[in-house]
């Protein structure tokens, strides 16, 4: 089967491709990408979830490892089963534990075409990717293999001097002639006892919000018992029920299938 055709095959089978980027590393993209990915599932849609941070795969670590993907009859891969309703792929789940995957443009090009084209992902409502930060070769890749997808969620934190770092990521998501669907304030605030704190500033996502005209999808605050759950491999919206960061991840989850609905 040509390229063309595989990848017009998986346009016509997933109704909504979502990607999740952000400015620099470490605000929480993977975390955005995984407890988006689970809420959504576990509100009845059918969604999968690919790695495509080739050289930082962290989404099988929060999903809780041990699941792996195998061979179709067809000889295509088919993306590990994590609920009923959510698959999940990641570059880690093929290459041995610990190893640097030391690869260049062209090679990462052919994986992500391999995950996209020559993977058995069924029907799904949401396929979502978490991306490496910044405008580099996976995003290029991604927006090149695919074309026009539903939109890119910008994960930021509150504070202004990373602001330099995700206007320049929208820029690039506006160059590529892609949609921004909205902003992610991760680490927004954090409650201690009765009291509110802003580690990180406020004000950072209406910033963008306004300069940008795109709406604010959800504000998750910071919580160190969610970060323990994260690094135990144990998503929020499946095992912290009931915390105000379970409720954030649920409003944003219901956020974006209304922005990628429209
Ligand atoms: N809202 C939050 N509260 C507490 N810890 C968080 C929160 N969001 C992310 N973290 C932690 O911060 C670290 C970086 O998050 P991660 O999602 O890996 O960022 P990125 O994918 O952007 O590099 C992880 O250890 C994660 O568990
Ligand atoms: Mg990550």
């Amino acid at each position: 089967m040509s390229e063309d055709i595989k990848i017009a095959e998986l346009r016509k089978n997933v109704k909504h491709f979502i990607a999740v980027l952000s400015g620099k590393g470490g605000v929480g993209k993977t975390t955005v990408a995984v407890n988006l990915s689970t809420a959504l599932a576990e509100n009845g849609y059918k969604v999968g979830l690919l790695d495509l941070d080739i050289h930082g795969p962290d989404v099988v670590r929060m999903l809780g490892g041990n699941a792996y993907p195998t061979m179709g009859e067809d000889e295509r891969i088919v993306p590990a089963l994590i609920l009923p309703n959510l698959k999940a792929l990641s570059i880690s789940m093929l290459v041995e534990e610990g190893k640097p995957i030391i690869w260049r443009g062209p090679l990462k090009h052919t994986a992500i075409k391999q995950f996209l084209g020559d993977t058995d992902w069924g029907e799904l409502d949401f396929l979502i990717f978490d991306l490496p930060p910044g405008t580099g070769d996976e995003a290029l890749s991604l927006f090149q293999v695919l074309g026009t997808i539903d939109g890119v969620i910008i994960v930021t934190t509150p504070q202004k001097v990373a602001l330099d770092d995700v206007r320049r990521a929208i820029a690039f998501v506006q160059t590529m002639n892609q949609r921004v669907l909205g902003v992610v304030e991760n680490m927004s605030y954090m409650r201690c006892k009765d009291e509110i704190v802003y580690p990180f500033g406020t004000g950072g996502a209406e910033l963008l919000a306004k300069e940008f005209n795109i709406p604010v999808l959800g504000k998750i605050p910071m919580d160190p018992k969610a970060l323990e759950l994260l690094d135990e491999g144990k998503p929020i919206t499946l095992y912290y029920r009931e915390s105000e960061i379970e409720r954030a991840f649920r409003e944003l989850a219901e956020n974006v299938a209304r922005a990628a609905e429209a």
